[in-house]
């Protein structure tokens, strides 16, 4: 019996330097798919150097059984491979088990049952390499150690064991993984290649999720990966699944099966080459903070809010047209160009770089708007490159990041209405000018200044791949690697897609302090269309029923904030039933705590990535390698250690001569004490963390504030109920009331001011029929609420009580049940989830109007709206309007001689309503006019107070100038002042 320690590496084929001795042990090599040239079957040289001595066709074990079973829940996949191999023959053979593996998943288990007997493996620590690189000096590039990956990626997991005669192996393989939103779904990709036809092959994907699934779709299989994995456009369904696919599917679950049989898997190739089986899905959601789930003492927070509208981005493409790049790569480049230049957005502004040993700007000193125009001469320009020279990375850099922060320092509005970024394209190494990564990467930082981001991609296999990788990392982009003999110019076009349409910059997602603690990444330079944000972490203190989240980010040039209390115990509650009635099993026991630790151990091999000092990365690699440990993933610093069987010459199994497990004292001091989770470094805290890239305007240092259950002031002066008005008069100490009977359907007229401040508000009526037993015929009530802004530019604020438009330069929709608020400098509206929106114009002017909804209305019952002035400082005295007009009076109160003749009509009745006050009439004298008035108590504020008022009767009549007509105005948005003119004094 042996145990074997062997390093994992990730490495590129040429690198790795295999055991020829492979009778005793074998290596488990996971084998950078993108970089090992495509198809196994076409680079039979690997396996034909390991294993040509002991395998020829004749004698490869038979595959009985071969299962990929995969259950995903909420995006988190976890997959378990069973294959099962049977050697016919007397004489022990050599079995190879492989399997592509994500590169983005981890495998976290591997077993093998040789002869009947089970060979556990274990993860461990890698041993500290003793080499004399240390830091940065070496700028000899190593593709190990990648944390970065991209799409269709696949790294292989292979396993040579030897088989006793007329015997099986069967090996256990599995992974997870997160999926990753992009372009609107997730995709999950199994490959079946178990090269060789098997006649139980079963393949499972189950989806189990929160939110209702509204996108299902099973790809054909896939086999040149590379070509149609990033393909943007979804497919329509038009092609067929495969044969034998069967979807069984309700509103939140889906189970897939893909079952062939040996004859349909002739069809498809009979070297047992399937392919790719995918499936992509996506899930409905509402705008708001989005998705929490609960488990076990652990959260995972999806957010991913859609219908904002696009920012504007600049951008400039930095192009390598070194000399390798010709034939193939520059035609595909040219052709993704072409395209990009088409879907490019007026309001965008964009540049071209191209570098060799020369730099080439196709449009010096400017960024370029978006004009059919420049789009021609953009194309020109594409056009007419060659590709000839070396490689100039750094300084292509430069003169790209020159570009961007020139046009940002002089274009002051530019600043902070946009989304700066640079693609980076290279099929090369540095070759000419600064050839040293070191320097390469300091000065691409110096010349970045933390304004944009830089989006890298690789092409091909001569690609220093380590350098692009941090250069995105440490500038808040991404990399992507195009593989040889790729779709270059679908998957770049692809890439583009993806980061095309930026919605939010600047997001920062905090929770409820104390409440929380190592959470994940929390702040994230921008969010794209398509995309999601994931953010995980353990919940710190049992007790604590709620979880306060809040949102910050900008869109353009106005921020926003959503906030919302999420009940924890009722999360954990729904959490747990999906997964009971899912059957989602075993394996999805404590997902959320697996899925946190994937995310921090990921965060953490970033963070090592970045580290600029030594201890820095030291911290990070011992947090991403600790956690590796405790969730037994393989990582990059990670190894997996196999115990292999030992075969006899006679071809059957040797006794073990000690237990098996005997070396595991060794191992178990290696392993994370389990008393101390103090092995987690102190930085996932969320108070530890680093500050933003850019500081958040609005945030507060410490923490998030409970901002949403904040109380507002109101004024009494407002238009609720069915409608009943109140005006306060504060100079004068008096609050009047009254009534407007009005028709279902008009638009009244309730303060404008277009001509001074630009504000106009206007509220259009309901009807209800009056509850049993009342006196009136019909109610009416408010059932939305328009905003008019005139100045500085126009933008409508349309409220109801399900939802707020804003519509101006464009078009926001907010749901009415999250707490939402949209800042502009001169314009916010927040919305208080189901409970009020406050609309704020140039800081001077405050309306709130209050949400009333029921959940069961009764018959006479209607969602409707109540219109409050909170402040009206920035309103001019001419305002007007059913409110407006009594903004800047001031009233007095006098006793009625006995003659006025308003005193009579149906008054009596309605003063007898109000009978327990004081029935002596009493006159109120506004704008040189006396009205006979009763006190009366009104409740405002949703019944939650009573005001004392004056009450004015026969629908306000000499109270409000005009009559009841000259208030309706002739739609929504009617701006119309005030039909007799100006209010004079
Ligand atoms: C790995 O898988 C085997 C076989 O399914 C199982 O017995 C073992 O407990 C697993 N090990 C871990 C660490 O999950
Ligand atoms: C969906 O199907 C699963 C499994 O069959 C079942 O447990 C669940 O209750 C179903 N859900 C709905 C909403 O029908």
């Amino acid at each position: 019996m042996l145990f074997l320690a062997l390093a994992l590496c990730l490495s590129q084929a040429a690198n790795s330097a295999l055991s020829e001795d492979a009778e005793v042990a074998e290596m488990v090599q996971l084998e950078d798919y993108a970089l090992s040239k495509a198809d196994i079957a076409t680079v039979p040289r690997r396996v034909a150097r390991q294993v040509k001595t002991l395998l020829t066709k004749e004698t490869k074990p038979h595959i009985q059984e071969y299962s990929v079973q995969t259950t995903i829940i909420s995006r988190y996949a976890f997959t378990a491979v069973s294959c099962t191999m049977f050697n016919r023959h007397s004489a022990a053979t050599q079995g190879v088990f492989q399997f592509q593996v994500p590169a983005a998943a981890y495998v976290s288990n591997f077993t093998m049952i040789v002869g009947g007997r089970v060979f556990p493996s274990q993860i461990k620590a890698k041993e500290k390499k003793v080499k004399k690189d240390k830091g940065e000096n070496n700028g000899k590039p190593k593709s190990k150690e990648s944390t970065e990956v991209s799409d269709g990626e696949m790294e292989l997991f292979r396993m040579a064991v030897t088989i006793p005669g007329r015997n099986r192996a069967i090996f256990l393989l599995t992974y997870e993984e997160l999926l990753q939103r992009r372009l609107g779904y997730y995709e999950h990709v199994t490959s079946i290649r178990p090269m060789q036809l098997v006649s139980k092959l079963s393949v499972g994907v189950t989806i189990v999720e929160h939110s209702h699934i509204k996108y299902l779709e099973v790809l054909p299989l896939r086999n040149s990966r590379t070509s149609t994995s990033s393909s943007s456009s979804k497919t329509d369904g038009k092609e067929s699944m495969p044969v034998s696919t069967v979807i069984r599917q309700n509103k939140t679950f889906c189970k897939i099966t893909f079952t062939p049989n040996i004859v349909q898997q002739v069809k498809i190739a009979n070297n047992g080459m399937l392919g790719d089986f995918v499936v992509r899905y996506d899930v409905d959601r509402e705008i708001g903070i989005g998705d929490i789930q609960v488990l076990d003492g652990h959260f995972v927070h999806y957010f991913a809010p859609k219908d904002l509208p696009v920012v504007p981005k600049n951008v400039v493409f930095v192009i390598d047209t070194s000399a390798s790049m010709v034939g193939t790569k520059i035609r595909q480049t040219k052709e993704a160009l072409f395209t990009i230049l088409r879907d490019l957005r007026p309001s965008d502004r964009f540049n071209f770089v191209t570098f060799s040993n020369r730099i080439r700007v196709w449009q010096p000193g400017q960024l370029v708007p978006v004009t059919p125009n420049s789009v021609r001469d953009a194309k020109k320009f594409i056009y007419m490159i060659s590709p000839t020279g070396g490689t100039d990375i750094n300084n292509a850099i430069q003169t790209g990041s020159s570009l961007l922060r020139d046009y940002l320092s002089t274009s002051a509005e530019s600043n902070h209405n946009s989304v700066s970024l640079i693609i980076f394209l290279t099929d090369g190494r540095p070759t000419v000018g600064e050839l040293q990564t070191p320097s390469i990467l300091g000065n691409t930082k110096t010349a970045v200044q933390e304004k944009f981001c830089i989006f890298t991609i690789g092409m091909g296999n001569d690609v220093d791949y380590r350098l692009l990788e941090r250069m995105a990392l440490e500038n808040c982009g991404t990399m992507r690697r195009i593989p040889e003999e790729a779709d270059a110019s679908a998957m770049l076009k692809g890439f583009y897609d993806e980061i095309g349409t930026p919605l939010l910059s600047d997001i920062r997602v905090d929770y409820s302090e104390d409440a929380v603690e190592y959470v994940t990444q929390h702040f994230f330079p921008n969010y794209f269309n398509g995309s999601e944000i994931v953010v995980a972490g353990k919940l710190a203190n049992h007790n604590s029923d709620s979880l306060h989240i809040q949102v910050t980010a900008s869109n353009s040039d106005r921020s926003l904030r959503l906030e919302k209390d999420v009940l924890l115990t009722q999360r954990e509650q729904e959490t747990k039933q999906r997964l009971a009635e899912a059957e989602a099993g075993p394996d999805s026991d404590g997902y959320v705590e697996r899925l946190w630790g994937f995310l921090s151990v990921k965060d953490g091999l970033k963070g090592r990535l970045r580290s600029q000092t030594s201890s820095e990365r030291e911290k990070f690699t011992q947090q991403a390698a600790n956690l590796s440990l405790e969730y037994n993933f393989l990582t990059p610093l990670t190894q997996m250690v196999v115990e292999t069987p030992q075969v006899l010459s006679a071809g059957t199994l040797a006794e073990p001569t000690e237990a098996p497990m005997a070396t595991d004292s060794e191992a178990a001091n290696q392993l994370p004490d389990q008393e101390s989770t103090g092995g987690i470094p102190q930085s996932l805290h969320r108070k530890k963390e680093q500050p933003a890239r850019r500081p958040a305007a609005s945030m507060a240092k410490n923490g998030v504030k409970n901002t949403a259950k904040k109380s507002v002031t109101l004024s009494k002066t407002s238009a609720d109920g069915d409608p009943h008005f109140v005006v306060d008069f504060p100079l004068s100490k008096l609050t009047v009331c009254f009534n407007i009977n009005g028709q279902a359907g008009d638009v009244l007229r309730l303060v404008t001011d277009h001509k001074q401040s630009g504000v106009t508000v206007n509220g259009k009526l309901i009807g209800a029929p009056a509850p049993a037993g009342s006196h009136k015929q019909q109610r009416t009530y408010f059932s939305s609420i328009i905003v008019v802004v005139d100045k500085p530019r126009r933008s409508y604020i349309e409220v109801t009580p399900r939802k707020v438009i804003l519509d101006g330069r464009d078009r926001m929709i907010l749901p009415c049940s999250s707490s939402i608020s949209v800042e502009s400098e001169s314009l916010g509206v927040a919305i208080v989830a189901n409970a009020n929106v406050t609309v704020t114009i140039q800081k001077t002017i405050r309306f709130i109007i209050l949400l009333h909804t029921y959940k069961n209305p009764a018959p006479y019952q209607r969602d409707h709206l109540g219109f409050y002035i909170a402040n009206s400082q920035g309103l001019s005295n001419s305002t007007h309007g059913l409110l407006g007009q009594f903004l800047f009076e001031e009233v007095g109160l006098t006793q009625l001689s006995g003659n006025i003749t308003a005193a009579k009509g149906n008054d009596t009745q309605e003063a007898s309503i109000t009978g327990n006050l004081e029935p002596r009439p009493l006159a109120l004298k506004v704008k040189e006019r006396t009205i006979a008035v009763v006190k009366k108590s009104r409740r405002i504020y949703s019944g939650s107070q009573i005001v004392d008022c004056w009450f004015a009767r026969n629908n306000a009549a000499k109270l409000i100038d005009g009559q009841y007509q000259d208030y309706v105005v002739s739609h929504l948005f009617d701006t119309g002042d005030w039909p007799h003119g100006t209010n004079t004094h």
